[in-house]
């Protein structure tokens, strides 16, 4: 089995002692309830490193009041097993009050990437998310940490911040995984029922088709309202938005030109709210 820790001074001496014996280290952070997506992370940092801490921490501060803090689907058991399936080396579960003991009162937050799409919509969002990465590298100190991306605007912000504050491990994404129809693996599809599943696997068909549209016609806003009115009539209950932004900037692209652009969507299905975004070649 990985072996397991659950505090900061037990994931230190692990790490301290890999460096003794040359080892290069990398580093999942996760919020659990692990996914084949979760394990190409892992097998990511294989890649490059001989020794894989993954991360489960359900992180109270990027969840919004109204959000799904309290149901979010847990299964340690299960989770331990599909590292050690992956092959990574060690799982660092802390808890609440150890990350953020009282008096806690430092806030990590990055101007700009973080007001638009899910963070217009999950006001907050990426506050608690930098909040937590920024103490997941400083403890881990890894020399390389792997996000996936699904979460394109948080890899962004949070390579942003990994520059701006000159912090030692390298922010690297991996590419998303999707079932056989295309839906982005998440743990929040465990959410859905059989027909809201259907409904589901319709972004990642609309989100293609109007990437391709977009490519052939150049000008991106009015497929993407278009494309969003689809999703409305495929059946979810709400889009919080489909964008066509710079893949590194995410600057909105009204023309596209020869800088690579991304489409993004997130719309919300049953007790889900889904994200992906798609190349726009
Ligand atoms: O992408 C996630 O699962 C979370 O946002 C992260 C990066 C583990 C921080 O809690």
């Amino acid at each position: 089995m990985s072996d397991l820790v659950r505090t900061i001074s037990e994931l230190r001496d692990e790490v301290a002692f890999w460096r003794t014996e040359g080892h290069r280290v990398g580093l999942v952070p996760t919020m659990g309830f692990l996914h084949e997506g979760h394990l190409s992370l892992i097998e990511n940092a294989l890649g490059d490193c001989n020794r894989v801490i993954t991360t489960i921490f359900v992180n109270p501060t990027q969840f919004g009041a109204h959000e799904d803090l309290d149901g979010y689907p847990k299964d340690l058991d299960r989770d331990l097993s599909m590292v050690e399936r992956a092959g990574g080396h060690l799982v660092f579960v802390p808890n609440p009050a150890m990350m953020y003991p009282d008096g806690f009162a430092t806030r990590v937050e990055v101007d700009g990437l973080t007001d638009i799409m899910d963070g217009a919509a999950r006001p907050g969002h990426f506050n608690g998310v930098t909040q937590i990465v920024s103490k997941l590298l400083n403890q881990a100190q890894a020399d390389v940490a792997v996000f996936g991306e699904k979460d394109w605007q948080q890899l962004a912000i949070i390579r942003r911040m990994a520059h701006d504050l000159d912090f030692f491990t390298e922010i690297r994404g991996a590419p998303i995984v999707r079932d056989a129809y295309g839906l982005a693996l998440s743990s929040r599809n465990f959410y859905l029922d059989e027909d809201q599943l259907e409904v589901a696997r319709k972004l990642n068909v609309i989100l293609k088709k109007a990437a391709y549209d977009i490519a052939a016609s150049e000008y991106p806003l009015e497929i993407c309202k278009a494309a969003a009115l689809d999703l409305g009539e495929a059946g979810f209950a709400e889009v919080d938005y489909v964008e066509c932004r710079d893949a590194q900037t995410l600057q909105v692209v009204e023309k596209l030109s020869e800088r690579p652009a991304r489409l993004f969507a997130a719309a919300k299905i049953g007790k889900a709210r889904l994200i992906d975004n798609v190349a726009v070649i």
